[in-house]
């Protein structure tokens, strides 16, 4: 029976029920929800509505009926409740009676889905923050592994100069980091408790909201009723964080995916993260890479689901808030297997060093060398750049590389090169000489790491 019958003398169309219910999406909800009904149980005791002897007992059937259905959402949703609330509270009054009935005094579904929904929020938060740590400490652990493997670095997909492969690692180590700090910040937000303001003006029972949001472990009330029971700017929020840490998620899958193409052969991918073709016996195809490149899109999707469902929304509660869960679940799980997978994505990968090696010293690469070798002979930096230009028009036409030009050859473009050059012109000058911060010398590598472990 729906918690509103009073006032009607029909029952809903059966379509009607099918596309009001909420039940077969908030039922996830469950354990707030029960949680949320304990602490309000205690805030009307408070202000004379129950007895203690009531509470108890209210309490202890709540305890009890979220130990019955908490890992069995199929018992829930059988139920055919309207909702989460509805359930919770069809549930209450079949175990205590009319006691049950008094429960709702002075609370909305209104506060009460806000509430579930923040405390939702919260501990899911808290798990993606976890993952994310987790997949940081994959990314450390690569790094430590391959820390030194040299790799050619690229600008629009052509290589540019050299980068050791533990550098690329930390750039997503960043990434990652910055992740975690704006999904922090989102759940500091998050953190002030909408029980008590009823369905928008406010409960008028005389009570302590800040107890009450205490008690549920928020670090206050919320402080305008109006702005409470219609807020979701937490789920945006959580789907805004996810969307950048999925774009950060899909870009790393993407360098994999080409890293261990046939083409460039610089990573080998664990079998256990990989598939065959049906057809083609000779595949290893990087499935779980595209998967999580795959999923970034439908991430995005919620994000702007919520953003366009809110657009124009007066205040206070609408019923098409309701539309604010579906999504974000999936919002959540799909960024939290995908933390996941990419953790054992990388927990398994290895670096053909010999292939990222010889593609490093392909494609003139060490260009940027020589021209700043000139210009520490004096020739300015813009005449640089044209001359080694030249030097490369020649190279490609003699398909060999810069340092198997004889010196000689080399003066014809500049008489100022001397046999110095050729220390130059090796890949482990062109990564040694950039040792400032944040650049890719083993050493400048190396400390970063040593300064992300610390
Ligand atoms: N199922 C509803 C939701 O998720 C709960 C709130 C219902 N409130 C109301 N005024 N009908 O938004």
């Amino acid at each position: 029976m729906a918690l509103w019958g009073g006032r009607f003398s029909q029952e809903s169309s059966a379509l009607f029920k099918l596309f009001n219910d909420s039940l077969p999406v908030d039922y996830r909800l469950i354990e707030q929800d029960i949680v949320g009904s304990i602490a309000w149980a205690d805030a009307i005791t408070q202000v004379g509505v129950l007895t203690q002897q009531e509470c108890t007992e209210l309490q202890t059937a709540l305890k009890e009926l979220l130990t019955e259905v908490a890992d069995k959402p199929e018992l829930i949703i059988a139920s055919g409740a309207e909702d989460i609330h509805s359930f919770v509270e069809q549930s209450l009054i079949a175990k205590v009676g009319d006691l049950g009935k008094k429960l709702h005094t002075g609370r909305s579904r209104n506060d009460q889905v806000a509430t579930d929904l923040k405390l939702w929020c919260k501990k899911e938060g808290a798990q993606l923050l976890a993952l994310l740590q987790k997949l940081k400490a994959a990314l450390l652990d690569l790094t430590a592994r391959e820390l030194d493997a040299v790799m050619p670095g690229y600008t629009h997909l052509q290589r540019a100069q050299p980068v050791a492969f533990g550098h690329w690692c930390l750039a997503y180590v960043e990434m990652f980091e910055r992740d975690i700090s704006r999904l922090e910040d989102a759940l500091k937000r998050a953190d002030s408790c909408p029980l008590g303001t009823g369905a928008l003006a406010g409960t008028a029972y005389p009570m302590d909201r800040h107890q009450l949001a205490q008690s549920l472990g928020f670090a206050g009330p919320t402080l305008n009723s109006l702005d409470t029971v219609s807020d979701r700017d937490h789920v945006i929020e959580l789907c805004s964080d996810a969307s950048i840490s999925m774009m950060h998620l899909s870009r790393m899958a993407e360098d994999l995916i080409f890293f261990n193409s046939g083409e460039a052969g610089f990573i080998e991918l664990d079998d256990q993260v990989t598939s065959g073709s049906s057809l083609m016996p000779q595949k290893k195809n990087p499935d779980a890479l595209e998967l999580i490149r795959g999923k970034t899109g439908r991430v995005y999707g919620s994000l702007v689901g919520i953003l366009t469902t809110m657009k124009a929304l007066p205040l206070a509660y609408n019923k098409d808030m309701q539309e604010d869960k579906e999504g974000l679940f999936d919002v959540m799980d799909s960024w939290s297997i995908c933390l996941e997978m990419a953790a054992l994505v990388l927990s398994g990968l290895k670096v053909n060093r010999d292939n990222t090696l010889s593609a490093a010293q392909q494609g003139y690469a060490n260009s940027t060398e020589l021209a700043d070798y000139l210009v520490a002979k004096g020739m300015p930096f813009r005449e640089a750049h044209h001359v080694v230009g030249e030097v490369v028009v020649a190279a490609i036409a003699q398909k060999k590389p810069l340092e198997e030009f004889a010196l000689a050859d080399l003066q014809a473009f500049a008489d100022i090169i001397g046999e110095d050059v050729y220390a130059c012109l090796t890949i482990e000058s062109c990564l040694a000489k950039r040792e400032a911060l944040g650049g890719t010398a083993i050493v400048q590598v190396q400390a970063a790491l040593d300064a992300k472990l610390s």
